[in-house]
């Protein structure tokens, strides 16, 4: 296995997650740990290698940290990162300097001296034959003198030292962040690193985290009982089925339907986490207090409080009861809490890294309700969350489904929330969704459903006057949207195919009741945005 020391980079997590992908078992450690538990950590021989982390400190502030010294007595391979190369080239007896100006962005490296990890990994090769890679840099101090034994291995105009190597002891550091994807050969970098210098066997799956991750919870938990807020949710759903995997009826999930859920939702959840995978969870039927509290709210801002409100409120009554049991009670709250909300939360495990802002996810609730905090699935971004959830048996069309807002439908019905409003947006959306399923594209093989990242249904109070059969209708309107996007930030509407619309438009016409008329959403955001409350 692989030891990553966490200096407080807000990447460092994107390090562990590159060694992941290269199937090698990685683990995040905080930078200050002693010699003796390194040395302790070593003892069995499958430690293949140390990876120093990036960090927002400075090598000259009082405060900073340093790796253990005993990372460069073990005898395996170690790269050093950013700030990690700058403390190996100080405590080896180079020379690091603060950098005048900060240098953040693009930078174009050249790599020197033949070393065993950058020979032959190029971006491009400039006229005088060096091979060049792109990269990016986030740095202010720099290596300005290389230690005793150490040779060039990289530079870019304006930080000569960009990288350097004790090829004879394996030690290698670079300035640049290869953990990074606009570091284009990051990958290859840290693979080289990883399975070639260290030579770490690329046996590591997905499976292999499961048993880690178990054994993991049951060390945490005990004997003791532990709630989960399921939604329905790929987050949610993930970490109850990781949990239920590890302590079985230790779990109970509190799944508070709330009436504005997608058709048959609710059912479908019941039915996996207690038809297939016989867990504990207590539905909550919350949808008439829900409906009331949103009777004659039209204005999207309130609505939003209102839900997400009642859903505290609903939920901690729930949770009330499971924890006023003494002894027995639930003694843990557990969230699906992934990787990228720590990081915008500001709450790297390493304590140093910087808040950027809090999410909703962490902090608040548990302390309220006298809990300790389960996160299993903290340390994994999204699509590894996924990969887990499939591998946990949970059905693929549920693990990559495009995400639904917390709030749900109630953001999709505009104005004021009724529930004949609800059960015919259900039933049309639910309608444009099998269609995306069905319709194949026939130049990529995949389907409209994969080919958008979000696509729904919009109820617009509107009536509008419309013919069937010898009758005219007058019934309500709605729109459909599908959107292309990468981040959610921004978004382009969907070139869906005339076919697919016309038979989307077909069908909920003449299966919904109460619809007559179906438009399709063609703003892309922004400055539109997603959602349209
Ligand atoms: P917008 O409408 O802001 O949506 O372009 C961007 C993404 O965020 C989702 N979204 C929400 N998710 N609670 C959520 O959990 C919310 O209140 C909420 N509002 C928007 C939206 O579905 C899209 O994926």
């Amino acid at each position: 296995k692989i030891l990553i020391l966490d200096f407080g980079s807000q990447v460092t997590q994107l390090i562990a997650r590159r060694v992941r992908e290269a199937h090698v078992l990685s683990e995040v450690h905080p930078c200050d740990v002693t010699d003796d538990w390194i040395r302790d950590y070593a003892k069995d021989g499958h430690l293949k290698g140390v990876i120093l982390s990036g960090s927002h400190a400075s090598v000259y502030e009082e405060s900073t940290d340093k790796a253990p010294e005993a990372v460069f007595q073990l005898g395996v391979p170690v790269l050093g990162i950013c700030y990690g190369m700058q403390t190996m080239a100080h405590q080896l007896g180079g020379k690091v300097e603060s950098g005048h100006k900060r240098e953040f962005g693009f930078a174009a490296v050249r790599a020197r001296g033949h070393t065993e990890l950058l020979r032959d990994i190029a971006d491009f090769t400039t006229d005088e034959g060096h091979g060049m890679l792109n990269v990016w840099m986030s740095h202010g101090d720099k290596v300005t003198e290389l230690p005793p034994g150490f040779k060039l291995m990289a530079s870019t105009e304006s930080c000569p030292i960009a990288g350097m190597a004790d090829e004879a002891r394996h030690f290698y550091a670079v300035q640049f962040h290869p953990e990074v994807t606009h570091t284009q050969q990051g990958k290859a970098i840290l693979e080289r690193f990883v399975l070639g210098i260290c030579g770490a066997k690329p046996d590591w799956i997905m499976r292999d985290h499961i048993a880690e991750a178990v054994e993991a919870i049951r060390q945490q938990v005990g004997d003791e009982e532990v709630i989960l807020g399921l939604s329905g949710g790929v987050d949610s759903s993930v970490a109850a089925a990781l949990i239920h995997r590890a302590i079985g009826d230790q779990l109970t999930c509190v799944f508070v339907d709330h009436g504005l859920l997608r058709l048959d939702e609710g059912d479908m959840v019941m039915d996996m986490f207690v038809g297939q995978l016989h867990a504990k969870v207590i539905r909550v039927d919350a949808s008439e207090l829900f409906l009331g509290k949103l009777a004659a709210v039209s204005d999207p801002e309130a609505k939003r409080k209102i839900i997400g409100g009642e859903f505290v409120t609903v939920f901690k009554q729930e949770a009330a009861k499971l924890t006023s049991q003494g002894a027995k009670g639930a003694k843990w709250l557990a969230q699906g809490t992934i990787y990228p909300d720590v990081i915008e939360s500001g709450g790297a495990k390493s304590k140093k890294a910087v808040t950027i802002k809090s999410h909703h996810n962490v902090g608040g609730l548990p302390e309220q309700l006298g809990l300790k905090l389960l996160e299993p699935l903290r340390d994994l971004f999204k699509d590894e969350v996924r990969e887990l959830g499939v591998a946990l048996g949970l059905p693929p069309e549920m693990v990559y489904r495009h995400p639904f807002p917390g709030p749900g439908l109630g953001v999709r019905i505009l104005g004021e929330v009724k529930k004949e409003y609800a059960d015919l947006l259900r039933r049309a959306d639910a309608i444009f969704i099998e269609e995306l399923r069905n319709f194949v594209d026939k130049e990529s093989g995949k389907t409209w459903y994969d080919l958008t990242s979000q696509a729904f249904t919009v109820f617009l109070p509107v009536k509008s006057v419309g013919v069937m059969g010898d009758g005219r209708t007058y019934d309500y309107v709605v729109a459909l949207r599908a959107v292309q996007t990468s981040d959610f930030m921004t978004a382009d509407w969907a070139e869906l195919p005339y076919a697919l619309l016309k038979k989307v438009s077909g069908r909920i016409i003449n299966e919904v009741r109460g619809i007559n008329r179906v438009t399709y959403d063609v703003s892309s955001k922004p400055p539109a945005t997603i959602e349209w409350e």
